[in-house]
């Protein structure tokens, strides 16, 4: 495939996503398939429609990125949490209400599973839901590969793991403490009362329509003082615009 190189380097500047870190055959084999649905042949033609078309644009993008995760994605993100929003959270001194709304194949909830274990807490509830069944399925059975786990501290590692044929299978304890479900997000109603919902890297996908419009829910779904937490390249502009305050880079608090 000519001008590959080019090609990953174009796409970062556009949209941020590395696409060097993912397999390279499967990527190739994606992406010439989505060329050849609109009926091109160079990948240079390919970008110029990317980048003049947002519908082409989104296309793409849902393909090849659709149910990329990992536990503790963009860790430092997770040490705050961990140090300064959860002590806030738990100061309500309330069974704490959590969901992870686009949870892929569940290793966000259960990241914040474990989170909750290692500090000791457990007055609290753990939704986990996704448009996707097949993911949601994977979430269920909690079998991961070496890469995906590789976020998570060695000690957790040891303790919530089991290790079989260099897959990671998280164990019945912490599995028990995620409920999965289907949901989408710009259909379906959403959770009310939560203390803390994360959303991160789907929003990307998303239209400033349907952002503008899913902000507000999520406001809505946050119980006083709830904490909103995005992906890394989520940021909101005008939190205020939605009711939000800023409280850490990634991490916003509904204003009453
Ligand atoms: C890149 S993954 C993000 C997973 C995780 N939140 C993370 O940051 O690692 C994006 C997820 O969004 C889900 N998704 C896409 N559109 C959605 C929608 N309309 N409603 C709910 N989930 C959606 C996909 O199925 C996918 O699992």
């Amino acid at each position: 495939m000519e001008g590959y190189q080019e090609f990953i380097t174009n796409i970062k500047k556009l949209t941020g996503i590395d696409l060097s870190s993912y397999k390279e055959k499967q990527m190739k084999r994606r992406i010439y398939s989505l060329m050849r649905r609109n009926n091109l042949t160079d990948l240079m033609s390919y970008f110029r429609l990317l980048k003049q078309s947002e519908k082409h644009l989104r296309e793409f993008l849902n393909y090849i990125t659709i149910n990329v995760s990992e536990f503790f994605r963009n860790p430092a993100q997770w040490q705050v949490l961990e140090r300064e929003i959860l002590p806030f959270l738990i100061a309500k001194g309330k069974i704490l209400r959590v969901w992870s709304s686009a949870c892929a194949s569940g290793e966000e909830a259960y990241s914040l599973a474990l989170i909750f274990e290692k500090i000791n807490y457990n007055k609290v509830e753990i939704l986990a839901t996704d448009i996707d069944s097949e993911a949601l399925e994977a979430a269920r059975l909690g079998i991961y590969s070496e890469k995906s786990v590789e976020n998570v501290p060695e000690d957790l590692k040891r303790k919530y793991f089991t290790v079989k044929e260099g897959k990671y299978a998280i164990k019945e304890e912490i599995k028990k403490k995620v409920k999965f479900k289907n949901l989408n997000l710009l259909e379906d109603e959403f959770p009310k009362n939560c203390d803390l919902i994360l959303c991160r890297n789907v929003m990307i996908y998303f239209t400033e329509e349907a952002k503008d419009k899913l902000y507000r829910k999520f406001h809505n779904s946050l119980s006083d003082d709830g904490v909103f937490f995005v992906g890394n390249t989520e940021q909101i502009l005008t939190p205020q615009k939605y009711g939000f305050m800023s409280m850490k880079s990634f991490f916003y608090k509904k204003l009453k």
